[in-house]
């Protein structure tokens, strides 16, 4: 099996930290968002998209990107870090959208990122040494069931 994630880690590189945890436990390939011509999507059973919540979405260049994507069927998965810990709701646009595109979404995953955006830089930064070890072991949980998955519905 092989996957490839494609991650937009504009703040501090949460979201990229999250990526390669996940290529640790699993064939996982990680690609930054402008390197992602280099890859073609077709030779790889599943891809995973991921950035920070900016603005109560994930990166607009990775939305653009998915707005760009024919309607050819492909196994994706969503995830993100973000100040909030409200993930299904920050991941919610991005699913729908892939939905929209005839993609089969098989799970999304999230957790807090150190935000040392605006007033947040003042008070020192909040989620303060986040993503931590904890929020790794949980990154290669989910990557690690999300295979699981993805091969029992090729039985
Ligand atoms: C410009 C900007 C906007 C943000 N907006 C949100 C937001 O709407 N909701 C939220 O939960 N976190 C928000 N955050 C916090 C980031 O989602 C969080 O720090 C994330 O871990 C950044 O990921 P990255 O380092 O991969 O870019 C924002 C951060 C920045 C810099």
């Amino acid at each position: 099996m092989k996957i490839l994630i494609i991650v937009s880690s504009r703040h501090n590189d949460n979201t990229l930290k999250i990526a390669e945890a996940m290529s640790e436990a699993a064939p996982v390939t990680v690609t930054a968002l402008e390197n992602v011509n280099r890859y073609k999507l077709s030779e790889f059973d599943i891809v995973g998209f991921g950035s920070g919540i900016y603005y109560g979405k994930h990166d607009k260049k990775l939305i653009n990107f998915v707005n760009g994507l024919c309607n050819q069927k492909r196994y994706c998965f969503v995830f993100s870090t973000s100040g909030s810990s409200n993930y299904s709701k920050n991941n919610s646009y991005l699913i729908k959208l892939l939905e929209s595109k005839n993609k089969i979404v098989l799970g999304s995953f999230g957790c807090k990122g150190e935000d040392k955006f605006f007033i947040f830089k003042l008070l020192g930064g909040i989620n303060k040494g986040h993503p931590n070890i904890e929020d790794f072991d949980a990154a290669q949980k989910f990557i690690t069931e999300l295979s699981d998955k993805y091969n029992s519905l090729l039985k």
